[in-house]
């Protein structure tokens, strides 16, 4: 009898060739623990339903696990012959108990099983994927924390703009990953659909129970129709977009703290078991994690863009393209997930320079706009308020010298009686206090946000 589980139509043996170019056992292998799972939930409805005796299905799942722990031991042996960990695993099976084993993939395919795997194994790691970003959304917190006080200028085109707390930029960040864990929990929903009923693509003739099979693999759903099931990946499409935004977001922080440990920002300390040095030049520390952060992003945005490739076009229901579906979901999630533990690493053991951030922190007119507030404050159009400063700010550029340096005849000069309250806005620290919004950097909102978020975040 062939070694393959398809082998009575086929004569003859398979080119090698062709098993080496279609095999997936080298990456799905990844999925033993699922295909287990599901195949044990599986047996066990057979007997329910009449199609296997109680004692059938019971010698199935413990001869199952016994499988599972020796792959786990790695006493597995894997080959291309066999395709894919389906196959490997019912070949163990048949090998062990015979006859008994043959009955396992009645009323099921691999169409519907390599779906309800994949699913089973994105449940998990959207799961885990969640703990991640909720230890980065920890650390960055205990840094809000930390510099709760301290006042950053904050950026826009990357030119100085406003004053900052350093906590509202910390939280800024808690914020972009807590719409990733949104996103993540969302797509969770239609991650825990059951495939497996679903057959090849149009179902059984014989009587299964799929409801008993949702119930002892905890989904939420039947999935409603067969021909769309076992053709449906678009919850990797959802997960893989959903890392490529993690992913994103990680570039553009690991972006500015490169630049904020060059030496012209020095904003950062980055902790030495996290650079390496030059093989050439003695004084160097690079801050390679964080620029392979940013680089590694461009794999997972590769990856999910080979996903959206991969179903393009493709007719109902499956085909075989389909199998390339894990290469890109492992890749993006490996990635993922060890970028999230190397910034979080970072971000608990990175010290910001405070005094190298302060020393400078007059710079750059941060204290403008607030300034240009007080004067619509006082009745003076916005754009007329706008006008004069920007012409204040010219007038500092020609003298060298800042908002808060110039006398208050200037002043005076713009508006009868603003020099006499002027300083009293003037400058970073003044600049900073004045602000009010909900949701802005005033110190009383960013310590409603740092109250917020330590009780959403607790332990
Ligand atoms: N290894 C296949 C995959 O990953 C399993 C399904 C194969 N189905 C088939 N009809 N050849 O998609």
């Amino acid at each position: 009898m062939s070694q393959k589980t398809w082998g009575g139509r086929f004569s003859g043996e398979t080119d090698n060739r062709v098993e080496a170019f279609t095999e997936s056992i080298t990456f799905d292998r990844r999925l033993y623990r699922q295909d287990v799972a599901a195949s044990k939930a599986h047996a066990r409805m057979l007997a329910e339903v009449g199609l296997l005796t109680a004692d059938e299905a019971a010698r199935i799942a413990t001869t199952l696990d016994v499988i599972a722990a020796e792959i786990e031991r790695g006493e597995f042996p894997f080959s291309v012959k066999l395709e894919d960990i389906h196959t490997h695993i019912e070949r163990a099976l048949i090998e062990r108990l015979g006859d008994v084993g043959r009955k396992l993939h009645t009323g099921r395919s691999r169409n519907d099983q390599i779906a309800t795997d994949v699913k089973l194994w994105v449940r998990d790691a959207i799961d885990e994927m969640d703990g991640r970003l909720l230890e980065l959304q920890r650390a960055l917190l205990a840094g809000a924390e930390r510099d709760r006080a301290v006042v950053l200028p904050g950026y826009t085109h990357l030119q100085r703009a406003q004053p900052v707390l350093a906590a509202h930029y910390f939280l800024a960040y808690v914020e972009k990953y807590q719409r990733d864990r949104d996103r993540l929990a969302d797509c969770r929903r239609r991650v825990n659909v059951l495939p497996l009923g679903a057959a090849a693509l149009a179902g059984t003739s014989l009587p299964i129970d799929r409801e008993s099979v949702r119930r002892q693999l905890g989904f939420d759903a039947l999935a409603r129709n067969s021909l769309d099931v076992s053709s449906d990946r678009d919850f990797l499409l959802e997960y893989v977009f959903d890392l490529a935004a993690v992913a994103l977001h990680l570039s553009g922080w690991a972006e500015e703290w490169i630049l904020w440990s060059t030496t012209e920002f020095n904003f950062v300390a980055l902790p030495d078991a996290f650079c390496t040095g030059s093989s050439i030049m003695p004084h160097k520390k690079n801050p390679d994690v964080l620029e392979l952060i940013r680089g590694k992003t461009a794999r997972v945005v590769g990856d999910l863009h080979q996903l959206m490739m991969l179903v393009k076009g493709l007719p109902l229901a499956y085909n075989r393209d389909l199998q390339e579906d894990k290469v890109a979901l492992f890749d993006a999630h490996d990635t993922v997930a060890a970028s999230l533990e190397l910034a979080a690493a970072l971000v608990r053991e990175t010290r910001l320079n405070r005094d190298a951030i302060a020393a400078r922190l007059e710079d750059g007119y941060l204290d403008a706009t607030t300034f240009m507030e007080l004067l619509i404050a006082r009745g003076v159009p916005m754009r007329a308020a706008h006008e004069a400063v920007g012409r204040l700010v010219r007038t500092c550029e020609e003298r060298r010298c800042r908002l808060a340096d110039l006398p208050a005849e200037v002043y005076d000069a713009v508006r009868p009686g603003l020099g006499a309250e002027v300083y009293n806005v003037l400058g970073v620290s003044n600049a900073l206090a004045a602000f009010r919004s909900v949701g802005s950097t005033a110190p009383a909102e960013v310590a409603k946000q740092l109250a917020y978020w330590g009780s959403q975040l607790a332990p």
